[in-house]
């Protein structure tokens, strides 16, 4: 069933902007097999579209919304566009492989972006409205457009640029909150006044996008509901430009706990939210806070003893959704060292991987290392040690072997021996400490000087024999990546999670490995 057939009026459809707008957060860029499982993961949820990328802005969107548009099964794939010729033919062209497929289009409407960035007239915007809806609709039947800056826009053009886009054949119509700026009252508001007064209006879809910079994106998302909008677009933990998009779990749930205030649904399977979750963090690199609704590490956990003592008697006392709904399981003791293969692949499966003959074989050499150095391996760790695994799969420089020696107060040296494309070579160098000097050494054993934006260590699970899981994010020529490792020791993890982002460099810039960044 698709947007703008479906007779269901409660219904509100998910378009997940993950690949697109998420992508868009500094850092958090994926890879096209990152990507591909992103969207597999999308699909089998249930989301209804997937924006799965850009296609004019490079040849990898281009080349990732035609794989996503070919792998997808049951979801509507779409490419977005600026309002310009060029742009609507290239998505067009990356979306006709999909089984359902739809241009998204949209051009600024608000006086501020008409003045500066555009240089355009009122008239001259429901020109190009007109001409490029139009010109979509040429090439596919499901057209969607939005109004860039539409909570900024004054009413009486907001409507005239929306009923251009109708009479032009827009099958959608989306009102953004580019900035983040709506309040929810006034959010309803405009989606019911525009509704109820462009002619038209009442047999298209209308669509809500909130930036949540004052993080009232779900709130505004919900009202926009309220006020008629039948289209919610939303990304997994909430990942996009600056404070991020609408959280698609947070909405979901909303809908699904509190359906006697908002009678509306969607057809997410809610408890894939959980793995969708991890499946976006590692592949963006983006870490999802602790107290994260829905999907954070403590969002179900009760700390206080007035609050345990209360989930012990009746957990509804506490609790308004079960961890079971969303996906989250136990946290269990998995195995041991004498564990096998047939154990090891029943438990990746329970934890929804299905990993390639070399990539499990990996992995279990991987455990069964853990599984000998650590007392007790957790589900924890074999996520955090499968997703390390897949998230290097493919890096050309690896680290072979490293010593660290660090005295107080006196030297602080990292000898490490380093594998670039298959050709090992050492290296030993200083710093002001332990993870500088490893970071001197790595940056000298490649040749190039990436800057540091973050670093940050955790534990994957509690006890000082946990593994410790990096998050590094670098910076070249205004290029941001991120990589991630998961290691017993935190030295070792940190070195691989500094190696990783780098390696995510070269795949970005297709560079040599040695030397690639200078200049
Ligand atoms: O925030 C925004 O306005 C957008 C549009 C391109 C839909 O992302
Ligand atoms: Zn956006």
């Amino acid at each position: 069933m698709s947007a703008t057939t479906d007779t269901n009026k409660d219904r509100v459809f998910i378009f997940d902007t993950t690949l697109r707008d998420g992508e868009q957060s500094p850092g958090a860029t994926m890879t096209l097999e990152e990507k591909l499982q992103v969207a597999e993961a999308l699909d089998e949820m249930g989301v209804d579209i997937i924006e799965a990328g850009f296609p004019i802005a490079s040849n990898g969107d281009f080349e990732a919304v035609v794989a996503v548009a070919k792998q997808v099964k049951r979801a509507t794939v779409t490419g977005l566009a600026r309002a310009i010729t060029a742009d609507i033919d290239r998505a067009g062209e990356a979306v006709r492989h999909a089984k359902k497929g739809r241009i998204h289009t949209f051009v600024s409407t608000s006086p501020i972006h008409l003045a500066h960035q555009m240089k355009k007239t009122e008239d001259e915007v429901i020109e190009i409205i007109a001409r490029t809806v139009a010109h979509a609709r040429n090439l596919i039947d499901d057209v969607e457009w939005s109004a860039m800056d539409a909570t900024r826009t004054p009413l009486e053009f907001l409507k005239r640029c929306v009923e251009a886009a109708i009479k032009a054949g827009a099958t959608t119509i989306n009102l953004p909150d580019t900035v983040g700026y709506a309040i929810p009252e006034e959010h309803e508001k405009m989606f019911r006044d525009v509704i109820s007064q462009v002619p038209g209006a009442d047999k298209t879809i209308f669509s809500a996008h909130c930036h949540n910079d004052l993080g009232l994106a779900v709130a505004n998302s919900l009202a926009a509901v309220r006020g008629g909008a039948r289209q919610v677009e939303c990304t997994i933990n909430g990942l996009g430009e600056r404070a991020g998009n609408a959280a698609l779990e947070e909405i979901v749930m909303a809908l699904r706990t509190r359906g006697d205030a908002m009678p509306y649904h969607t057809e997410i399977e809610t408890t894939h939210l959980a793995r969708a979750s991890k499946i976006v963090s590692a592949a963006a690199n983006f870490p999802v806070q602790y107290n994260k609704a829905i999907v954070g590490k403590n969002a179900f956990a009760h700390e206080s003893g007035i609050h345990q003592d209360g989930m012990l008697k009746n957990a509804e006392t506490y609790e308004i959704m079960t961890p079971a709904s969303v996906g989250i399981k136990e946290t269990t003791l998995v195995m041991g060292k004498h564990s096998g293969r047939a154990a090891f692949k029943d438990k990746l499966r329970e934890l929804g991987y299905e990993l390639g003959d070399n990539a499990f074989q990996e992995a279990f050499v991987r455990f069964k290392d853990l599984a000998d150095r650590k007392k007790h391996v957790y589900d924890a760790d074999i996520v955090a040690l499968v997703d390390d695994e897949v998230g290097s799969v493919g890096d050309r420089i690896k680290l072979v072997d490293m010593e660290v020696i660090s005295k107080t107060g006196g030297v602080h040296r990292a000898s490490m021996t380093l594998s670039i494309d298959g050709e090992e070579s050492t290296v030993t160098y200083e710093g002001t400490g332990s993870v500088d000097a490893i970071f001197n050494a790595i940056k000298q054993g490649v040749g190039t000087e990436p800057n540091l934006v973050l670093y940050a260590v955790d534990g994957v699970t509690g006890g000082t024999d946990a593994q410790a899981s990096a998050h590094v994010r670098l910076e070249m020529n205004g290029r941001i990546v991120s990589g991630n490792a998961a290691e017993p020791d935190t030295l070792v993890a940190s070195a691989r999670a500094y190696l990783n982002a780098y390696n995510r460099l070269l795949i970005e810039r297709g560079a040599s490995a040695q030397g690639a960044m200078a200049g």
